[in-house]
């Protein structure tokens, strides 16, 4: 037997923050779970308030479901993996707090070959220090020493880019994690598979067949005691400029040498690097007010206490944005997010041009311009491929009507989806950087949104005012109408 000669200790620094519970602690616990985590492993929570290694593990286990299936040895394995996880209160900014941490991460790697993940679960405006203090009193001495920072990263393409820097002071590019959560969901690592490993998609993938795509994010609930934060950004820097922009990259890239990460990272940046900026007459912004819905009041977005009754940020923002290359050429990328509207949804649909000379044109029950395919994947809720086509209504007539070929993850697939930060977790403990944002491909991202989101803000362009609950602001029908485009998700 080969004993496994290393080690690797996650300190997840912010571990009292609402992501650390949520998502961090209970994604390690499904890995170990799933006997995903080496051998040797320790878990330590850092923050700035006093708690013992007992009320740390009270507080973790909290948050601990067996969501695989319910195996009896499910409590059994909970212990266990509590057993491995410890605190150790520090300031952020305090190189001396950080070396007591690495006393005791030496004490548990008990001289193995020690490597070290950060997460870093703390504010953007401590980042930094805490990246000093980590890697000047905390790296690994013989192994590696990596760090996972979650977005903002930064405001616009100024301090995203000072912020690069600042971090590239005490880090390598390759030990920086720059997480997008959306780029570990399931569907969207599927986009790969779909595009490039069955034939019928690729060749139909370009301005020659597709109309238009759509990418499409809402959310049923407003920003519910985030709006402090929420109203530095906005929707365009919390979804946009990452979750969705990402999304379309994938979808967009041309095929990859191999599916190493450089090699895709490439194609991705690429792709971000042919978008044509955004100009302010593509966009839409909107902010919600509050509505009673069945007896129920929901606030408004500015009736939160946090954020300033004149507060301009919006909360929903649709966008029609162009990839000048000569796959892309004239096709409109539509985005649509919004938090606070009728439902919870993020899909990409692909809306494909008529058929030529359609014999069968008068046999639509439909209009006609909705009787063109359309493929549409659905990131979540209810995750799901189906392609809409059309299909003779069995009898004697002739009439068409449209039908989805379907593939539903829930009854295909019995095995739970694991959640995105399970696998980026996972990722980042095996050193692939495949689903990691490289810095150029931030600043791409930058580029894109940068001018509009200052012209937004100079010219304080009011939102157009949505009820709560609602569709989200009729602007964005405007706008998908004059490129002739009708949003897919409202029928
Ligand atoms: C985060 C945003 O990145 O993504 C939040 O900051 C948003 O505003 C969340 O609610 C959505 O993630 P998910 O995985 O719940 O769709």
């Amino acid at each position: 037997v080969n004993e496994d000669k290393s080690t690797v200790s996650i300190t997840v620094v912010g571990a009292s923050g609402d992501l650390a519970k949520k998502k961090i602690f209970p994604a390690l616990f499904a890995l170990y779970y799933e006997d995903c985590l080496p051998e040797h492993f320790t878990i330590f929570g850092y923050a700035r308030s006093k708690m013992t290694d007992a009320e740390l593990r009270n507080m973790v286990s909290k948050t601990l479901t067996c969501r695989i299936d319910k195996r009896e040895n499910c409590g059994e394995k909970m212990e266990q993996f509590l057993g491995r996880c410890f605190y150790h209160s520090g300031q952020y900014d305090s190189e001396e707090n950080f070396k007591e941490l690495d006393k005791k991460l030496k004490d548990h790697e008990a001289g193995r070959i020690s490597n070290r993940l950060f997460y870093l679960s703390i504010p953007p405006n401590i980042f930094v220090n805490a990246v000093k203090c980590a890697s000047l009193s905390a790296s690994s001495a013989n192994g590696w020493t990596r760090v996972i920072v979650e977005k903002p990263f930064g405001r616009d393409s100024e301090s995203s880019a000072a912020l690069t820097n600042a971090l590239k002071q005490y880090l390598d590019e390759d030990q920086i994690f720059r997480i997008d959560h959306y780029l570990g969901k399931e569907l969207v690592e599927n986009l790969s598979v779909l595009r490039f490993s069955n034939l019928i998609f690729e060749p139909v993938w370009s301005r020659q067949y597709i109309r238009n795509v759509q990418f499409i994010f809402s959310e049923d609930f407003g920003t519910e005691g985030r709006g402090g934060y929420f109203d530095h950004y906005g929707i365009i820097r919390d979804i946009m400029q990452n979750h969705l922009l990402q999304i379309l990259a994938l979808f967009a890239m041309e095929t990859p040498v191999s599916l190493d990460a450089e090699d895709i990272r490439n194609e991705k940046v690429k792709v971000l690097r042919s978008m044509r900026t955004l100009n302010i007459d593509d966009v839409v912004i909107g902010q919600y007010k509050s509505q009673t819905i069945g007896g129920v009041s929901y606030q408004g977005y500015t009736d939160d206490k946090t954020v300033p009754k004149d507060s301009l940020t919006p909360t929903f923002a649709a966008a029609a944005l162009f990839i000048d290359n000569a796959r892309w050429d004239g096709v409109p990328f539509l985005m649509k997010a919004g938090k606070a509207l009728h439902n919870r949804r993020a899909e990409i649909r692909v809306q494909f041009r008529r058929v030529p000379g359609n014999l069968y044109n008068r046999n639509f029950g439909t209009a006609l311009d909705r009787a063109t395919n359309e493929l549409v994947i659905r990131v979540q809720p209810d995750e799901a491929i189906y392609l809409k086509i059309n299909n003779k209504v069995p009898g004697l007539g002739m009439r068409l009507d449209r039908s989805n070929l379907n593939l539903l993850y829930k009854a295909r697939y019995e095995k739970e989806i694991p959640d995105a930060y399970e696998r980026l977790l996972l990722d980042a403990v095996e050193g692939e950087r495949r689903l990691f944002i490289r810095s150029d491909e931030l600043d791409a991202a930058w580029s894109l949104f940068t001018p509009v989101l200052k012209e937004l803000e100079a010219k304080k362009i009011i939102p157009e005012y949505y009820p709560y609950g609602s569709r989200g602001p009729v602007g964005a029908h405007y706008l998908a109408a004059r490129y002739n485009v009708k949003w897919g998700d409202l029928g």
